[in-house]
């Protein structure tokens, strides 16, 4: 009778340690699937500004915001707008002014919020309208916040004659570590009609 209640508890203990290994293992692999499931996915960064600009007049959603609307929504990607209100309400000929300044003393302006949390990810895009041959300070601020370390980040702008400029260039900068491709620009006056190009460009990476 002891021997037949002994190795019913140490079947009980096998069975039990097992079930607990069967457990932790798939809450392993479960955590491990999500993992790999937002490590594909995509991530989209992007300052736009909204207003009085060249070319299109005013407009109340900026061009490289639809760009970075369309990327998000054919990738399934989430995204961050870094946002500023420096600029808010500016004519075209000030902030033309403004970013000039900024861009010759190397300024770096404060963006609203916190940097986001990108380790999930492994694909980056990074976009923002050409300002004076480069994408505009705020976005070198958040640049300093953000590890892309290993990532595939791949810059895009919008613009209206100066196409990628130093934009690519100045990422490879920013993250030597990172892989810069599948560089990509558009007109800002053509955005409104330019999904397809978009759609193109993204079926191309
Ligand atoms: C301050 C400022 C500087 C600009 N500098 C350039 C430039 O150097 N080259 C260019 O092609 N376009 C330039 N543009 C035009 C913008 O790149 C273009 O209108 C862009 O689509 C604006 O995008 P957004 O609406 O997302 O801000 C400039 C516009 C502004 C407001």
């Amino acid at each position: 009778m002891k021997r037949i209640i002994t190795a019913v508890l140490a079947l009980l203990i096998v069975t039990s340690c097992n079930g607990q290994d069967v457990k932790t293992h798939g809450r392993a692999s479960q955590a491990n699937n999500l993992k790999s499931q937002n490590m594909s996915k995509s991530f989209v960064i992007f300052f736009s500004h909204a207003g009085d600009n060249y070319s299109v007049g005013n407009i109340e959603v900026g061009n490289t915001k639809i760009v970075a609307d369309y990327i998000t929504e054919i990738k399934g990607a989430d995204q961050f707008e870094i946002v500023t209100h420096k600029y808010d309400g500016m004519a075209y000929m000030p902030l033309i002014e403004l970013a000039k300044e900024e861009a010759n003393k190397g300024e770096l302006p404060p963006y609203e919020g916190t940097a986001p949390d990108l380790s999930q990810y492994d694909t980056v895009f990074i976009g923002g309208p050409v300002w004076w041959g480069t994408y505009p300070q705020v976005m070198f601020t958040l640049f300093k916040d953000i590890n892309l370390d290993g990532k595939t980040v791949i810059p895009f702008t919008t613009h209206e004659g100066s196409g990628l400029a130093s934009c690519a260039s100045d990422v490879k900068k920013s993250f030597p570590k990172a892989k810069v491709t599948g560089e990509f620009s558009i007109y800002g006056h053509e955005v409104r009609t330019g999904k397809a190009k978009v759609e193109k460009w993204l079926k191309s990476l």
